[in-house]
């Protein structure tokens, strides 16, 4: 997925990560605090996801703002990788953080340019779904 941030000017950046988990608490990705993806979320803790799957015709768009996970679920993230990516990285600066949804968008696209957006907002405790044709 596309990883999108702002800096402390308000540029944006992007990038490719590994959607790592989804669930009730958020959409989780993993890197290095000290990255530069690290030090925009320390300056804006917002973020956009972008997924795209070209043979289904199909994305999903994601925006919230972005918490950092218990130091405990980022440790056993980083020993959940091969040795060799461990390697590469000190085990205090490996962090998982999670977006907390405020907005997501699937889209479907059709052969026929008649594509259906399905837009979902929080609602209370649950989910309001607006359904859009383009
Ligand atoms: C398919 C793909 C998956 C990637 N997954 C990750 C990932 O899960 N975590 C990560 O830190 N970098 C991942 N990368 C590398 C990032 O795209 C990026 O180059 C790196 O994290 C540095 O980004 P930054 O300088 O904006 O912090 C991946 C790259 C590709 C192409």
């Amino acid at each position: 997925m596309a990883l999108s941030t702002v800096d402390a000017e308000g540029v944006p950046d992007s990038r490719m990560l590994i959607l790592k988990e989804v669930d009730a608490q958020g959409w989780a990705f993993a890197s290095t605090a000290s990255s530069r993806k690290g030090q925009q979320l320390r300056d804006c803790p917002a973020a956009a996801l972008t997924l795209w799957w070209q043979p289904v015709m199909r994305s999903v768009r994601v925006r919230g703002r972005v918490v950092e996970a218990e130091r405990e679920e980022s440790v056993a993230d980083l020993q959940a990788r091969s040795p060799a990516a461990q390697a590469l990285v000190s085990a205090d600066d490996w962090t998982l953080w999670r977006v907390v949804p405020d907005r997501v968008e699937f889209w479907q696209g059709s052969p026929d340019r008649a594509h259906t957006r399905v837009i979902y907002t929080p609602e209370g405790s649950s989910w309001r779904a607006e359904v859009a044709e383009e």
